[in-house]
């Protein structure tokens, strides 16, 4: 079975880092705001030094990766100190080299086929995405019946807005997104803007229900 991710705040701050210098300043800030789970995106050449350092210089944080799409993503990942992945697609063999690793691992999924192979891939935490464009609250109030042990992190053109009405939803165990720390105030610096905006979240989204504490 697939290591669960498990959270203490519903929230995972999704991350897009150009220059591994910001890396550390940039978790700091969060954790500062009551996020200490964060994941770094795949996107960008700087994303598995600010990964490296994180895990060295910020070991009250806990960093995984995110646009994790090939098993070697994933091992590169892990080898860079990742200790989950997200990705915004379901690939098997993504799915099996986690699991190997041990490392817990949240596939991407939008339609009920992709959530049967997540399932039938012993995989029921799942990324929804993109959440907003594709149906949102309405689309996973749908799934709950039908798969009664996928949990969902939404992601995906979500803000303040919309995040209580998707944390209402029992079978959401988190959700997703840059809102928490938007790439422009990555790029200037901004770290108490981030701190804020991380400390905002936090208090609007509560402590994680206990039903949902182990994912
Ligand atoms: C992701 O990769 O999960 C999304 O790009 C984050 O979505 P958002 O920027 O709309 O929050």
């Amino acid at each position: 079975m697939i290591p669960r991710l498990t959270l203490d705040v519903p929230l995972i701050p999704v991350l897009v880092i150009d220059d591994e210098a910001w890396a550390v300043p940039l978790a700091r800030a969060l954790a500062r705001g009551g996020l200490n789970t964060l994941e770094v995106t795949l996107r960008t050449p700087a994303a598995l030094g600010a990964i490296r350092r994180i895990r060295e210089e910020a070991p009250q944080v806990r960093v995984g990766a995110g646009t994790l799409l090939t098993p070697e993503d994933v091992r590169s990942a892990w080898s860079a100190g990742a200790r989950f992945g997200f990705a915004p697609g379901l690939v098997p063999d993504t799915v099996r080299a986690a699991r190997d690793l041990g490392m817990a691992f949240v596939p991407g999924v939008l339609t009920p086929s992709e959530i049967s192979v997540a399932l039938a891939l012993d995989c029921p935490q799942l990324k929804f995405f993109p959440a907003e464009a594709a149906g949102g609250v309405a689309m996973l109030k749908a799934f709950a019946s039908p798969f009664g042990a996928a949990r969902f992190c939404p992601t995906g053109g979500i803000g303040p807005a919309q995040l209580g009405a998707y944390l209402a939803l029992p079978n959401v165990f988190a959700v997703g997104g840059s809102w928490m720390a938007p790439p422009e105030a990555i790029r200037r610096g901004e770290w108490s803007r981030i701190e804020d905006l991380a400390r905002d979240a936090v208090r609007s989204a509560g402590p994680m229900p206990s039903d949902r504490l182990n994912g």
